[in-house]
């Protein structure tokens, strides 16, 4: 795939993207320049996906940073933060949102006895971290993956944790790429993914653009291809990862963990340190996203397809338990349970760095 997902266009002060809504059927690239534009692009999910949502948020309060107009640190740090926040409040569940934002604010606040230009060139500096960083741990994530796997496996994965949702490689696909390269020809089913059909609209689409040997199939199908023996390995991505290994992703994720656990089917979460929360104890505590109705009761095409008036039930995310997951794969290095402990060596890891 030819197109940068999120990238800085730091002349024309702007955060551009490709617009995921519009995918597969056409590609359109568009500048985000306003708090109002940038908060919209992630909730409609325009920009989706929890790395490119922290990347996505980085630039866009570095953009909003560029802009105020004071020379005073107060007045400066007031309205960061106002806007920080405002743009922290556009979707719940990935905490890499809150993450990079986070890490974008300790830069002003470290900068705190420098002027106003000069704490703008030091968020500039940041946010690219941010992204290159990105790309480097998506990379890792594949070399780590590819260890669990073999030539002419059958993966399946759900939702997009492709490239469309990080700055390069994706996570989940990560593995996927990296073995590409290397002659690997791995046979890949991507789950539609109801309702937003990221798998059928984004995986299925990147993955057939890099010439992956990619499958969709709907998302009441992943029992029948591992029961058919087709599926060697899960490999999915992640929003949040509690202390105890509990990982909230796309709805379904944790439907195909169990149906995987019953076929003998290893599933890996693939998760940068960035998307684990170590604050937060049990998947119980993650904030799981409501979206609207219509998304369930009409067709990405907008025509309706339920009946007025029924009830709807439209958690975006759900909660796959540790005792479902095969391995955590991350940057550095792949945890396995008890991810309590395993999760805690990751991070002794990245400190030693
Ligand atoms: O609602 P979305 O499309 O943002 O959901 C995305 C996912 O669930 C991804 O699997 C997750 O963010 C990991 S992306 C590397």
């Amino acid at each position: 795939m030819d197109y940068d997902t999120v990238r800085l266009d730091d002349e024309n002060n702007a955060v551009v993207i490709i617009d995921q809504t519009k995918l597969p059927g056409k590609i359109e690239i568009i500048s985000l320049h306003t708090a109002q534009e940038i908060w919209n692009a992630i909730y409609l999910l325009q920009v989706r996906g929890a790395p490119a949502i922290g990347v996505a948020a980085a630039y866009g309060i570095y953009v909003l940073a560029k802009r105020m107009d004071t020379e005073d640190y107060d007045i400066f740090y007031r309205e960061f933060v106002r806007q920080k926040e405002y743009l922290d409040s556009s979707r719940p569940t990935a905490v890499n949102l809150s993450w990079a934002l986070n890490r974008m604010q300790r830069v002003v606040e470290a900068h705190s006895g420098e002027t106003v230009a000069q704490i703008k060139e030091a968020l500039h500096r940041e946010s690219v971290a941010i992204q290159e960083e990105d790309i480097w741990v998506c990379r890792m994530i594949g070399e780590h993956g590819l260890t669990l796997v073999k030539p002419g496996d059958g993966i399946l994965t759900h939702c997009n944790a492709g490239q469309l949702a990080t700055s390069k490689y994706g996570t989940a696909t990560a593995p996927i790429y990296l073995g590409e390269e290397r002659g690997y020809h791995f046979h890949v089913f991507a789950d539609e993914t109801r309702p937003l059909l990221q798998g059928a609209r984004l995986t299925a689409f990147e993955l057939q653009s890099s010439g992956v040997d990619v499958t969709l199939i709907c998302d009441n199908m992943s029992a029948t291809v591992m029961k058919n023996g087709w599926v060697n390995a899960v490999f999915v991505g992640c929003d949040r990862v509690a202390a105890n290994g509990d990982a909230a992703n796309k709805i379904g994720t944790s439907v195909v963990a169990a149906v995987a656990k019953y076929y003998g089917v290893p599933v890996y979460i693939c998760a940068p340190t960035s998307t684990i929360d170590l604050n937060t104890p049990t998947g119980a505590g993650i904030t799981i996203e409501q979206r609207p109705a219509e998304e369930v009761t009409e067709m990405w095409y907008k025509e309706r397809m339920a009946p007025e008036g029924v009830k709807v039930f439209n958690p975006a995310f759900d909660v796959t338990d540790h005792e479902l997951i095969a391995g955590i794969v991350t940057e550095y290095g792949v945890a396995r349970a008890p991810y309590t402990e395993s999760l805690v060596a990751i991070f002794a890891e990245k400190e030693k760095r």
